[in-house]
């Protein structure tokens, strides 16, 4: 079969990378992709929310199967989109529709459907600019610190950790009246701030069954020591000691299983992946946040412990027959290393020639930020690179990862050689 993947990130690298394995897989299409997943498959320049470039695509190339990487064209309705035309709509989409896609898409819809469904989460109220006089009420009130979201999509920088009230007054009034995150803080869900431990559960599910893919810790911080200012990702790893039998098993019964039937009895249908963001809390998971796809860098890490064929659970999902399928996991620790540009989370340099990724010696490099200059590789993103390894020990597999990032370069190249240290 024709399978294409939508995205341009390492965690789409790393899709790629796990489907072009599959017999199943004959051709892989990858839009718009980047200067490594031309090893997997094709790119085509063809943006994730361009809905109709995306249509000609499927038709031309006579895909079966679109796998999604990213959130936007999910909470944009990319599955609705396709279920809407009469070409399109028996061609199968892994990713939620718009409404199951509001998990991600909407703080203060997850909120909702949280306590309405009895899973564990912080205690919360939502206001709008009508409700901010009641917001600025309600902070004097609430512990510190306190945590405000905007509502919407804000490109990971919509949520606050506020140390004072003054500071947390003075942002919701930024989010609210000042629309400091535009229509996405039209919203704001203020809420209590927990303490722990995080880590990411990924879920893929059918709308009716599930199955439980490795979970992984992403390290969210540019500086080691989990220092400095928040990014996108800069390492992973996979498994996560502290999420034992005992951890899991909570997990499963409070968060993941009422997750899936809540979505069954609400009547939102789900087909996709489920990215429960959780604090282990003395023990006990709370979720902090839903998304409605596959974690970056996490997907990195988790796909080189998945070792049963991806694209028959794909179309596990896609069919409804996910409990027919297998799904085995390596008892292995992959580490994932995130190479960025220099500068980055701030103002980034771009197109520095990268060298040395033949040096590597056993991890795959999946590329992130990256594009062809001729016969060259050259950064384009703010993360260029994640470099990913499997070893029989976290040990060796963070020390692995961290020597085969440095001997790549690039001009103002960074990553941090802590990412896992903490759990050992
Ligand atoms: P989110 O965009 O919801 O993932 O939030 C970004 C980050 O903020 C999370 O990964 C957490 O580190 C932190 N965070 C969000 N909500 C809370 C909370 N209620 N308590 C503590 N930290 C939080
Ligand atoms: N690694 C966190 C995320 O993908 O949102």
């Amino acid at each position: 079969m024709n399978i294409l993947i939508l995205g341009s990130g390492g965690r789409e690298s790393a899709f790629a990378w796990k489907v072009a394995q599959s017999p199943k897989c004959e051709k892989l299409f990858i839009a718009p992709g980047n200067a490594g997943t031309t090893q997997y498959g094709t790119n085509v320049n063809i943006k994730v929310t361009d809905f109709e470039g995306i249509k000609a695509l499927v038709l031309k190339e006579a895909i079966d199967l679109v796998l999604v990487g990213p959130e936007e064209p999910l909470v944009k309705g990319v599955h609705d989109f396709f279920l809407a035309d009469e070409q399109l709509k028996n061609i199968p989409v892994v990713g939620p529709q718009q409404e199951g896609a509001q998990l991600e898409g909407s703080k203060d819809f997850s909120k909702i459907f949280m306590e309405k469904h009895n899973i564990p989460t912080a205690a919360y109220k939502t206001f709008t600019k009508d409700t901010l006089e009641d917001g600025l009420t309600y902070l004097a009130t609430a512990g510190l610190p306190v945590v405000l979201k905007a509502d919407g999509l804000a490109a990971g920088k919509g949520v606050l950790i506020c140390l004072t009230l003054e500071e947390a007054q003075t942002e919701l009034k930024a989010m609210l009246a000042d629309a400091k995150f535009g229509e996405a803080s039209s919203r704001v869900v203020v809420e209590q701030f927990l303490t722990g431990i995080e880590l990411s559960v990924f879920v893929m599910t059918d709308g009716n069954s599930y199955k439980i893919l490795p979970e992984a810790k992403d390290y969210k911080r540019i500086g080691e020591g989990d220092t400095g200012l928040n990014t996108g990702g800069m390492g992973s790893i996979s498994p996560v000691p502290f999420a034992d039998a005992d951890f899991m098993k909570k997990v499963e019964e409070r968060v993941i299983i009422p997750t899936v039937e809540g979505l069954k009895k609400d009547g939102i249908p789900y087909k996709g992946f489920i990215f429960i963001g959780l604090m282990n809390s003395n023990g006990e998971p709370w979720v902090i946040e839903y998304n409605c796809r596959m974690g970056d860098p996490e997907t990195e890490s988790v796909m080189r412990r998945i070792d049963s064929d991806f694209v028959d659970l794909l179309l596990g999902v896609a069919e409804g027959n996910l409990d027919t399928k297998e799904l085995t996991i390596s008892p292995k620790t992959a580490a994932t290393v995130v190479m960025v540009a220099g500068g980055y989370p701030g103002e980034y340099l771009k197109n520095k020639v990268i060298t040395g990724t033949e040096n590597v010696r056993d991890s795959i490099v999946f590329h992130a930020g990256t594009a062809m200059d001729g016969e060259d590789v050259i950064t384009t993103g703010g993360r260029v690179l994640a470099i990913t390894t499997v070893q029989d020990n976290m040990f060796s597999a963070l020390q692995q990862a961290t020597a085969d990032a440095s001997r790549i370069y690039y001009d103002g190249m960074y990553f941090r050689k802590d990412i896992g240290f903490d759990l050992l």
